[in-house]
């Protein structure tokens, strides 16, 4: 019994840690997936991040459905373990890495995706003005990214606002 009480502190600590870090546990709505890949506009083989990955839903879809190579980067064990186990079933080109998305290079990203709190958006900011290359997409989801001009922004009525930037 201690065993299940064990590994249920290591799960609630590291889902805490992640919330505390750059977001809680919010998925993306089903129905807004299908927007943002859209805007994303994915090309088979182009390669597709997505910055705290959560159950994977996101990355998944876009690598079913696009045919790109998806990286899922989660730093909660559950979520993290849930979008291995999607991604696994789904027979696609997709990878899930357990760390820090504030940790991890981007040079080889086409598209990135993010829904984090307007918190984190600074920090990572930085990070992809460091290591993006031209041409780069990055889709956020809810909130704008401070500073940035959007290529596009799809705002519909009573659905959460996506925001397209071209580097
Ligand atoms: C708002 S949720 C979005 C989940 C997913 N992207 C989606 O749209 O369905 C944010 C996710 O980021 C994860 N996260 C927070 N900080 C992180 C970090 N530093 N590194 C990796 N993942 C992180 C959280 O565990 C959570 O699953």
């Amino acid at each position: 019994m201690s065993w299940i009480f064990f590994l249920f502190l290591i799960l609630t600590f590291s889902a805490a840690y992640a919330a505390l870090s750059a977001a809680p546990w919010v998925p993306t709505r089903r129905w807004d997936i299908d927007r943002l890949l859209q805007l994303a506009q994915p090309k088979p083989g182009e390669k597709l991040y997505e910055l705290g990955c959560g159950d994977g839903r996101v990355v998944v879809a876009a690598a079913k459905r696009y045919g790109v190579k998806g990286i899922g980067v989660e730093l909660s064990l559950l979520q993290a373990g849930v979008a291995f186990l999607r991604a696994k079933l789904s027979k696609t080109n997709t990878q899930i890495k357990l760390a820090n998305l504030f940790h991890v290079h981007l040079r080889d990203a086409d598209i990135v995706y993010l829904f984090l709190m307007p918190e984190a958006y600074q920090r990572i900011r930085a990070k992809f003005e460091a290591e993006l290359k031209p041409g780069a997409r990055v889709i956020s989801y809810v909130w704008p990214i401070p500073e940035w001009e959007p290529t596009i922004v799809d705002h519909k009525e009573g659905k959460c606002d996506l925001f397209l930037y071209r580097r």
